[in-house]
């Protein structure tokens, strides 16, 4: 089992490039079984993406990824083609649900293993179910998979969903996005990864259009059928790489290949702690300040403070002067990294929803364990301030979702190697 070995307190100084947006590739993934060839570009070679695509070869798409490139070629030639997502595929990554929209519009059939639950939640799937079913699917569960059909095909309707969710408001865009008449769905999850979803198939000849949290899908005969997409930037993999400049960059650092006003939101929070942060077209400049101020965050879905940035964000509130708090909203179990961040010297409390933090905390290494993706990557950070050294077990989980990490933390003067 590998592990990463990181020597803390090293000043962080040069520039990081962002990858490709796993969250975004992984609906276009599923999307790409609706078109004849794809063209993907800027997808992040993480085990997550290689999961979906060995998902679309089981169900007999022709995927290539071009060598030194980030860059796939998928091809359905519709020949033996299996509507199945088999459960070995789907339990290690959630995600591969979201086959179910696009094989009951193209083939108007599907058999999908739920998915399970994960260390941060029971992550069940009933939205997604119950907008199918809006839209005409016949859906039975049997045997841990859901069992879909839609003979006559999806009729479109209006669907508005009782909470937000983007795994389910991605599932009934690929859905909807072939269906007879019009669909509305409403109070929708509005993530700039399903903006990209939603650019990628009027690539392929859907009418969709959305505002504020409704999304429209109009009838569409048209059929275009080879194209090509370069993936969005991913905002996670930046969030994480401003906070750790936030952490130990007392000389400029750049980030690039991002939109900043993607992340206005994320932006204004290091700001509000005093992080000094230039942002130009397509990067931005970051660096340490010395004295930073306590805040209140809760995490809400986009344009919200995204979950997927809370325990990176609580690293940081263990150097801030006074008591910080954060109230995750989003997911049910979501601070497994707080007693790893206490075992180093975080002073950590969980009530109710809320972790209240004090600080400034000096954290020491410690060998320590990973439990999901971006509890994995606050670890890092983590390793990263505190002093002496800190090994990493469970990485496997980094490997999902953060692309040459250690390569990226290198290339700034980080100290840190896979062992
Ligand atoms: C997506 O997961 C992301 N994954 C998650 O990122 C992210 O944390 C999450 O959205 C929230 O932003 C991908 O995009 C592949 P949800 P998803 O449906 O779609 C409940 C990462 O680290 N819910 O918006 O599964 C659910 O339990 C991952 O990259 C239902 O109750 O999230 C949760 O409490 C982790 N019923 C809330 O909604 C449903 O049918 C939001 O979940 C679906 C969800």
């Amino acid at each position: 089992m590998q592990k990463l070995l990181i020597k803390g307190k090293r000043e962080l100084s040069g520039k990081i490039s962002i990858s490709g947006s796993k969250n975004a590739t992984l609906p276009i993934l599923a999307a790409s079984i609706l078109a004849k060839e794809v063209r993907l570009k800027n997808i992040p070679l993480v085990k997550d993406i290689f999961t979906m695509i060995d998902l679309l070869n089981f169900i007999g798409l022709k995927t290539k990824i071009i060598k030194k490139s980030n860059i796939i070629e998928i091809k359905n030639n519709e020949k033996n083609i299996n509507t199945l997502a088999p459960y070995k595929l789907v339990k290690t990554m959630r995600a591969g649900v979201l086959v179910l929209g696009s094989l009951l519009t193209k083939y108007g059939k599907a058999k999908v293993s739920l998915p399970g639950g994960c260390a941060i939640g029971t992550r069940p799937v009933d939205l997604h179910l119950f907008a199918l079913k809006k839209l005409g699917a016949k859906i039975k569960i049997k045997n841990g998979y859901i069992f879909a059909e839609a003979k006559k095909g999806l009729k479109g309707t209006i669907i508005n969903f009782p909470s937000i969710s983007v795994g389910a408001t991605e599932n009934a865009l690929l859905a909807a996005c072939k269906a007879k008449g019009k669909t509305v769905l409403k109070n929708c999850a509005i993530e700039p990864e399903i903006k990209d979803l939603i650019f990628f198939l009027n690539k392929l000849g859907s009418i969709i259009n959305f505002k504020g949290r409704t999304i429209t899908i109009y009838e569409n005969k048209l059929k275009s059928s080879n194209i090509t997409h370069e993936v969005i930037f991913d905002r996670i993999e930046l969030g994480t790489y401003m906070i750790a400049c936030a952490l130990l960059a007392k000389k400029n650092v750049i980030i690039d290949k991002i939109d900043p006003k993607i992340v206005k939101n994320e932006i204004n929070v290091l700001k509000i702690l005093g992080v000094k942060i230039l942002k130009k077209k397509s990067s931005i400049i970051i660096k340490k300040k010395k004295k930073l101020k306590n805040i209140n965050i809760t995490t809400k879905p986009y344009p919200g403070f995204p979950t997927d940035l809370q325990a990176q964000l609580m690293v940081l509130l263990t150097q801030v002067e006074g008591v910080s708090k954060i109230k995750e909203n989003i997911f049910e179990n979501r601070f497994m990294h707080v007693p790893e961040l206490k075992r180093m010297g975080a002073q950590i409390e969980i009530k109710d929803k809320t972790a209240i933090i004090k600080g400034p905390t000096k954290l020491t290494g410690a060998e320590v364990m990973a439990t999901d993706l971006r509890a994995s990557v606050c670890l890092v950070l983590a390793g990263l301030i505190a002093e002496n050294r800190t090994i990493i077990n469970r990485i496997y989980h980094l490997d999902r979702g953060y692309e040459f990490l250690e390569r990226k933390l290198k290339n700034c003067k980080a100290e840190i190697k896979r062992i």
